[in-house]
């Protein structure tokens, strides 16, 4: 069987090599932002390895990195396998990394295989503010000018911090990924939830991904003497949200206890100026809902909406909100789904089916190609965080579903 040669040792040492890159000491967490020296010595590493087996490499407009056995031109229909290795800051070493690794070791095994390995550019959302930006680029979702608008932390555009790594804006037209041009994707992940692990299962199917809706919220106050100012007189601005934030936590756990499946976190708060001695008179924050229907989504948007309001209105605070991103939750590919189940039961091993609550380039790509995903165990569920783990050979048993997946 094609699958005999996966090595689990190999990819083993491929994960730890990736891990070695990081812009934060291990012991605190692994940091691999897009565009950062260590994702461009990780994206190298990954190259430098398709360049071993003898595949060559693009980089696509969008900054997504291709690999070929180069027997096979760009045009030919093959499946696409991989994910990503950016992390969230201080993650773990396995989100993304697992479904760049099973890839590699697929193309290793089986290098005359229908595959093109693929790392996508800046799935997190850490760098620019909004994720799965190679995906969503490459797709055609997300044009020139809305690229442009994107900014990182020094104020660069997509582009131009994208441009000493490949990508390029002029290309993105004529390179936009054109539905049917593969066979499908493939993308291998870790759960990031705890159900595999508990049930003491290698790995799942996945059918369907939940939809995200994101949004940015600005409250402003007044800026004021923290020692001058009687309690009565303040427009806090940090105040107003914190109640925000603990009034969004009881509506997310309604909305969890009414169907099991719906959450929201509010996981970013910036506050002006931040001073010790002064009334905070701006508080910036995020909000992040997961829902498995639109409906839901669009519930929890006009509950969230109300409830911001009056609490801005109560306190004398001027509130905008503005919805970052907007994704629908997203079927997977019946016959994708199929071929992992078939390549499973040839390989004798019983993989159930199961739904993501995060989210992946795979959602992107759905609707213009075959797609699924593989999930593998993560220990107690537990993800972006240092402590993140995923047996090396629960991630060699999705490496060879995917294998014979491919093969087939
Ligand atoms: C990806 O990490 C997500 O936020 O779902
Ligand atoms: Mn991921
Ligand atoms: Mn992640």
């Amino acid at each position: 069987m094609v699958s005999d040669s996966i090595d689990p040792d190999r990819m083993a040492r491929d994960i730890e090599a990736i891990a070695g890159f990081t812009e934060e000491d291990p012991r605190v967490g692994y940091s691999r932002p897009t565009f950062s020296p260590s994702w461009r010595r990780a994206r190298d590493y990954v190259i430098g390895q398709a360049a071993v087996t003898g595949f060559k490499t693009r980089v696509d407009a969008a900054g997504n990195v291709h690999a070929r056995n180069p027997l096979r031109g760009w045009s030919e229909r093959v499946w696409l396998c991989g994910s990503h290795i950016d992390s969230v800051p201080t993650g773990g070493k396995y989100d993304g990394v697992v479904g760049v690794v099973v890839a590699l070791e697929v193309i290793r095994s089986a290098p005359e295989a229908p595959v093109e390995l693929i790392v996508f550019a800046e799935e997190e959302g850490t760098t620019f503010n909004l994720g799965m930006i190679g995906s969503r680029a490459w797709a055609g979702g997300l044009g020139p000018a809305e690229l442009r608008e994107l900014r990182n932390a020094k104020g660069e555009d997509f582009f131009s911090a994208a441009a000493a790594h490949g990508a390029a804006l002029d290309r993105l037209a004529e390179e936009k990924l054109r539905p049917g041009a593969y066979l499908g994707l493939i993308e291998t992940h870790v759960e990031q939830g705890p159900g595999l692990w508990k049930s003491g299962t290698a790995a799942a199917i996945v059918t369907a991904i939940a939809g995200r809706r994101q949004y940015a919220c600005t409250l402003t106050g007044e800026t004021n003497h923290a020692g001058a100012t009687r309690m009565t007189d303040r427009r806090d601005a940090l105040a107003g949200a914190a109640q925000i934030v603990t009034s969004l936590e009881t509506l997310g756990r309604e909305l969890d206890r009414e169907d099991g499946q719906t959450v929201l976190t509010v996981g970013r708060l910036d506050v002006e100026p931040n001073a010790v001695n002064v009334i905070p008179g701006r508080a910036r924050f995020s909000i992040d809902v997961r829902a498995r229907s639109e409906e839901t989504l669009d519930g929890a948007d006009a509950r969230l909406r109300e409830m911001l309001g009056d609490i801005a209105a109560e306190r004398g605070l001027e509130l905008q909100v503005s919805c970052t991103e907007s994704i629908a939750p997203v079927p997977l590919d019946p016959a994708v789904c199929a071929r992992l189940r078939n390549a499973a039961a040839r390989l004798g091993l019983d993989v159930p089916d199961t739904t993501s609550g995060a989210l992946h380039d795979t959602a992107i790509l759905a609707p213009l190609l075959p797609a699924a995903m593989l999930f593998v165990a993560s220990r107690d569920g537990i993800s972006h965080n240092p402590g993140e783990y995923s047996r090396i050979e629960d991630i060699a048993c999705a490496a060879r579903i995917v294998a014979e997946a491919v093969c087939a």
